[in-house]
């Protein structure tokens, strides 16, 4: 800035030069020092009012894996005028979610969030007292149905044989006639058949019409969630005609219109002994009815979508490698035998049918990212700080591809799982990560465990699935919350004479 002090121009003052000079550098350096303050974090330029929503644009997963290389494992993102840091590997994500667990144990206050459960939801709703104590009533819910020998986990159980049976019978019929078909929808709901018969003790037919049109909702509404919601970032759309408004207010619908139908059960089925019957029975713990209406919301939809996806996978990865599937069917047939169903007795003779299901969970990573989550108060992660009610993105997936923790990560091997006595590594399980960690890990990890292994132990004793010779089976997806497999066709035939469970 030297050259213009010694400006010798006439007419101008040298005072109001001096000023004019000493203004110029204090907002250079108010600029400067901003920068610093407020980009701590490293990540791309974000442009006014639209900040990188721009950049997203549709294939949100793939700019994101750019950004990743570029800035590491710690970034920041501006999304309309919410800064979103995204996290990334192994130890950045242990560090946030278990050394600094209340600090990242929020939820971004996001209008679409207030549109779930009737705005009660224990998923969607931050850190507080009475989010505590929600948890904490839906997770001794759940414990009953996996706690050993209880009366409920056994009921549990029977539910999912008989889902499990009766798919066995369904793919049979599909499979008729050398036809290949998609299991998607037979899975689906299978597994909105458990979940229902746990909430409400009552299950539907394949074909019924009320069900499927609850199918199709809590479909769309992963959808709408895992996109991220532009509405969320840029409040400011909702205020005039465009297309980012209609799916908003589509989405607004579409929750109205399944917790009313949640709710309708709910007073029909009060009575009955239920996880209903169960929440009610904890009694005065300051929570309304509204809020058992809300658990049960949360739980259908937290625990249908994730179930049958995981599922999905499994049968398309039992078809895409067939010594995988010979190998599970010769464990299964040595230790089960033919002449009775897997039961829950059998799991730890079947270390091997554990291990494809924790490599797919990390091979396909079908929940990549989990639900936002927002910071309770200001953190450092990894050296750097994030503020107060910062967005942060958890980024699962790379948990699971980290090179640093697996060898060959991009190599699907489930027996990458089995020490040398052919058991379970639990120190490699537990390095891979679905069901998140920290104080908004799933509650359902236990059943969605239970429910895995006796749905697949059942499958795969029952049946053979064969990919049609004239079409490869790719792994491609469409993105949301979960990741489904696009569209493929298998067969599953029978393996001798089908069992029906006891
Ligand atoms: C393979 C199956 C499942 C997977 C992969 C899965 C994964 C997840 C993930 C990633 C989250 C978000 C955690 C976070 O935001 O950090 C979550 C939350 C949750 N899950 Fe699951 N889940 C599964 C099954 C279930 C089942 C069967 C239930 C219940 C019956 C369930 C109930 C919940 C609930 C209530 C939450 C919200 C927790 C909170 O916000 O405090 N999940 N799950
Ligand atoms: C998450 O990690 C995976 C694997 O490292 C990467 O491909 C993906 O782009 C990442 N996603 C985000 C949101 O950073
Ligand atoms: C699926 O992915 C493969 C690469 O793995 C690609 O060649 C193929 O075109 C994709 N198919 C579809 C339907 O997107």
């Amino acid at each position: 800035c030297g050259r213009t002090e010694t400006d010798d121009s006439g007419g101008v003052q040298p005072a109001l030069v001096a000023t004019l000079v000493f203004l110029f550098c204090l907002e250079a350096c108010l600029w400067v020092r901003n920068l610093r303050l407020k980009r701590r974090l490293p990540g791309p330029f974000a442009w006014p009012v639209v900040g990188n929503a721009m950049q997203l644009g549709q294939m949100p997963h793939i700019t994101f894996s750019r950004l990743a290389k570029k800035y590491g494992n710690v970034y920041q993102i501006r999304l309309g005028g919410n800064d979103i840091v995204v996290l990334n590997g192994d130890k950045a994500i242990r560090e946030a979610l278990i050394e600094h667990s209340t600090e990242f144990a929020g939820r971004p206050d996001f209008v679409s969030f207030q549109a779930v459960s009737g705005g009660n939801s224990m998923t969607f709703s931050s850190y507080s007292k009475q989010w505590k104590m929600h948890r904490k009533i839906a997770q001794s819910t759940l414990r009953a149905f996996s706690s050993a020998n209880s009366q409920t986990k056994r009921a549990f159980e029977g539910h999912v044989v008989a889902e499990a049976t009766e798919l066995v019978g369904i793919f049979h019929s599909l499979s008729a006639e050398g036809r290949y078909f998609n299991p998607g929808h037979a899975l689906t709901v299978a597994a909105a058949n458990v979940i229902c018969a746990l909430c409400f003790g009552k299950r539907y037919g394949h074909e019924d019409e009320e069900f499927k049109t609850l199918l199709g909702r809590v479909e769309k509404f992963g959808e709408t969630v895992g996109a991220g919601s532009l509405v969320d970032v840029m409040p400011w759309l909702r205020s005039f005609p465009n297309p980012v408004r209609t799916i908003f207010l589509d989405f607004l619908d579409l929750n109205r219109q399944y917790f009313d139908f949640i709710q309708s059960k709910v007073v029909a089925d009060r009575e009955t002994d239920a996880i209903i019957g169960v929440i009610e029975a904890e009694g005065n713990t300051g929570l309304t009815e509204a809020h058992t209406d809300s658990t049960v919301s949360d739980l259908i939809g937290a625990g249908l979508d994730t179930i049958s996806t995981a599922l999905h996978w499994n049968c398309l990865l039992l078809a895409k490698y067939p010594d995988i599937q010979t190998r599970l069917q010769e464990t299964i047939d040595r230790e089960v035998g033919r002449d009775r169903l897997p039961t829950m007795e059998d799991r730890s003779a079947l270390a091997y049918l554990d291990a494809f299901t924790y490599e797919t969970m990390r091979y396909i990573s079908y929940v990549p990212v989990t639900i936002p989550h927002s910071t309770t108060s200001d953190v450092t992660v990894d050296g750097l700080l994030i503020l107060k009610d910062t967005v942060v993105f958890v980024n699962q997936s790379s948990v699971n591809h980290d090179p640093l923790t697996w060898k060959d990560p991009h190599v699907f091997d489930p027996s990458r799982f089995l020490d040398e006595d052919g058991r379970l590594d639990k120190d490699l399980t537990n390095n891979v990560m679905i069901f998140s960690a920290g104080k908004r890990r799933c509650i359902g990890d236990q059943i969605a465990k239970v429910e895995l292994f006796l749905f697949l132990a059942i499958l795969i004793h029952q049946c053979h699935f064969e990919k049609n010779p004239s079409q490869d089976l790719h792994l491609n997806y469409t993105y949301g919350l979960t990741l489904k497999p696009l569209d493929y066709k298998i067969s599953a035939k029978l393996r001798g004479e089908p069992l029906i469970g006891t």
